[in-house]
């Protein structure tokens, strides 16, 4: 219950509109009785002999319950019935017919509307609710250190957003409306049935919590396996999105049809649950309605002894009592899904509220402060560093110190922790032991947005967003003007083949759009770092092999990035290592050999010298 509170809260916002539509809900509640009450003159004009066909709501066994109403309340109703009686039900009885039935388009008429300004403004409401917690969680989300993003899977993350958000959103629509509208409704039809005969309606009211209670249980069960069938669907989701993403793979392979039996095991899995859940849903309807059916029936045999025997109430009096006890059928089954629905929606919300629960490992700390300018050093000393707790050390004891304006080139075999650490520099995550210190500040003490900003950052996969090729470059960047962008695409010798595609500066890449090649993807990635200017630069070379010439380009557009910068670069091509000013051995986590490239070549029995041998040799 308690999710669903919180559900709410995304509701109250828009309270202006709850409170039109409940205003709505009353008159539609109001009209559709009166549709009812419409019926009891009507049958009497037809089947009755008498010309003079009165209401008879005065006599109606009131007797009993009077002493419960207020004065004004019989008052006006004395004189509605008055007019009615006056001005409805006099002349001949094809006048009386006339009148009625166009009463009866009126009230009808006048229902519609108003349910249909009700569903408005409540619609109004939950979409505009839903719209909040997507747009929340999504902040939320982007807030969330990178170790989290390594432990879910994209596909359940994307049915977050999607399937479980419209759930709660259908959800909220159905229960919204109907727990508005429809005790409403039961309120009004009861208040009719009531007036024309208490001790019926007494009777049928004590049925009822049977069935509220069978009611409850069967919502327990679904929620259960709501919540099951979701987690189900977004297993198919993250198969779908890994083939999807891996195609190229899975082909070279030979492996769709091991991919298509995965991928048919999870559809069948959905399936034989799906199934389950319809079951309990379906079976919880037909429960409903013969719970009414019996209700109803016992109704008619005590209401039939009321009429024939005792002659106490009029057949169309009767005839309006079960009518009003008919039309509170609909709402009351729509009150008995409400649960099932509130449970459904609980269950989905939770999965999009464990987002928004889940505290980011890095964050600012509480006084931390503005990292304004870059002047001495950037240190690490003693770092270690695992991704998991239970997991042995990916960097054990790193100490190294790097000046303003200095390259450190990184190199060693791979896996051996190269990316983990120069991620630990902007804080994707934190040394388990050690410090990281810029101007011998700790870096956690400083501001992740001001760390972060004095930072370009090339991975070795690039990664492009679907947009234009300018915007690609000035991601990040409000208003950039186009010389300058264009500038940083000359630099990074990425101008000439942006001149060549079809439109441009303008021209769509990302998913999308135009295909580009490796190493123009690269030169892109890197135009985007050069227009950032960062005063720290990280770059993680790619290890994909480029032709001779794209090789040459790129190559040239690295040297410029790293001039008048601090450069940490993960290198694979000897040109980057040569123009280092320090290079670092990695292997296993560990620095097992610095310094420069002529000392460590001398090294004979060195790893760096092996690697030379093996990878570097252009
Ligand atoms: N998110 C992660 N969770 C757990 N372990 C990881 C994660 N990322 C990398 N590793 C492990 O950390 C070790 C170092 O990986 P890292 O990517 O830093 O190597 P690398 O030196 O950059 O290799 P390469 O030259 O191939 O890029 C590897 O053993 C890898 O399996
Ligand atoms: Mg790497």
């Amino acid at each position: 219950m308690s999710t669903y509170l919180r559900i709410l809260s995304f509701v109250k916002p828009y309270w202006k509109y709850i409170i039109i539509s409940i205003a709505f809900s009353i008159l539609y509640a109001i009209l559709s009785g009166a549709s009812i009450y419409l019926m009891i003159p009507l049958l009497d004009t037809l089947f009755q002999e008498s010309t003079s066909t009165q209401v008879e709501l005065e006599n109606s066994s009131l007797d009993g319950a009077s002493v419960a109403i207020p004065d004004w309340l019989i008052n006006v109703k004395e004189d509605f019935v008055l007019w009615f009686n006056n001005y409805i039900l006099s002349g001949d009885k094809v006048d009386i017919l006339t009148n009625i039935c166009i009463l009866i388009i009126l009230a009808f008429l006048l229902k519609n509307i108003f349910g249909y300004l009700q569903a408005y403004f409540m619609a109004h409401v939950e979409f505009g609710a839903m719209r909040d917690l997507r747009d929340k969680a999504y902040i939320h989300l982007n807030k969330l250190s990178l170790s989290y993003f390594k432990k879910e899977k994209v596909g359940n993350l994307i049915s977050k957003f999607t399937n479980d958000i419209n759930i709660v959103q259908s959800s909220i629509s159905a229960t919204f409306s109907n727990l508005i509208k429809e005790p409403l409704t039961i309120l009004v039809f009861f208040g009719i049935a009531f007036s024309i005969s208490w001790e019926l309606t007494i009777l049928a009211i004590f049925i009822v919590p049977v069935s509220t209670l069978i009611i409850v249980w069967i919502g327990k069960i679904l929620k259960k396996q709501t919540s099951i069938i979701q987690s189900k669907l977004a297993d198919i989701t993250s198969i779908l999105q890994e083939s999807i993403s891996g195609v190229k793979v899975v082909k070279a392979f030979g492996m769709e049809r091991f991919e298509n039996k995965k991928f048919m095991k999870e559809t069948n899995n959905y399936f034989i649950l799906a199934l389950k859940i319809i079951r309990i849903r379906n079976s919880s309807s037909p429960i409903t309605e013969i719970i009414s059916v019996i209700i109803g029936a016992v109704i008619i045999y005590f209401g039939g002894l009321l009429v024939l025997k005792e002659g106490t109430l009029s057949a169309s009096q009767f005839m309006g009592f079960l009518f009003a006890i008919f039309q509170m059928m609909p709402p009351i089954k729509a009150l008995g899904g409400v649960n099932n629905r509130i449970q459904e929606a609980s269950a989905a919300a939770e999965r999009i509220f464990e987002i928004m629960d889940t505290e980011p490992d890095i964050r600012n700390k509480d006084g931390s402060v503005e990292f304004t300018e870059f002047i001495k050093s950037i240190e690490f000393e003693n770092v270690s560093f695992n991704y998991e707790e239970t997991e042995d050390a990916i960097l054990t004891n790193i100490s190294f110190i790097v000046k303003r304006g200095e390259i450190i080139a990184l190199v060693g075999p791979s896996g051996g922790g190269k990316s983990t650490l120069v991620d630990l520099i902007p804080r994707f995550y934190d040394p388990t032991k050690g410090v990281i210190k810029i101007d011998d500040i700790d870096i956690r003490e400083l501001k992740l947005d001001s760390l972060r900003g004095k930072m370009g950052i090339v991975t070795q996969d690039t990664f492009l967003f679907d947009g234009s090729i300018k915007e690609n470059i000035a991601y990040g960047l409000d208003d950039c003007p186009l010389e300058k962008i264009v500038q940083a695409a000359k630099t990074a010798n990425a101008h000439e083949f942006i001149l060549d595609a079809s439109e441009g500066y303008d021209t769509i890449v990302g998913e999308r759009g135009v295909k580009l090649s490796g190493g123009q993807k690269q030169r892109l990635t890197i135009a985007r770092a050069l227009l950032k200017d960062p005063e720290i630069m990280i770059f993680d070379e790619a290890t994909s092999a480029l032709d001779n010439e794209s090789e040459i380009l790129v190559q040239q557009a690295i040297e410029r990035l790293m001039v008048n910068r601090t450069t940490f670069v993960i290198a694979h091509r000897l040109s980057t290592i040569r123009n280092a000013t320090k290079i670092l051995v990695i292997d296993n986590g560990r620095i097992v050999q610095k310094g420069t490239h002529n000392e460590l070549i001398n090294d004979v029995k060195g790893l760096y010298k092996k690697l030379y041998e093996l990878q570097f040799r252009d």
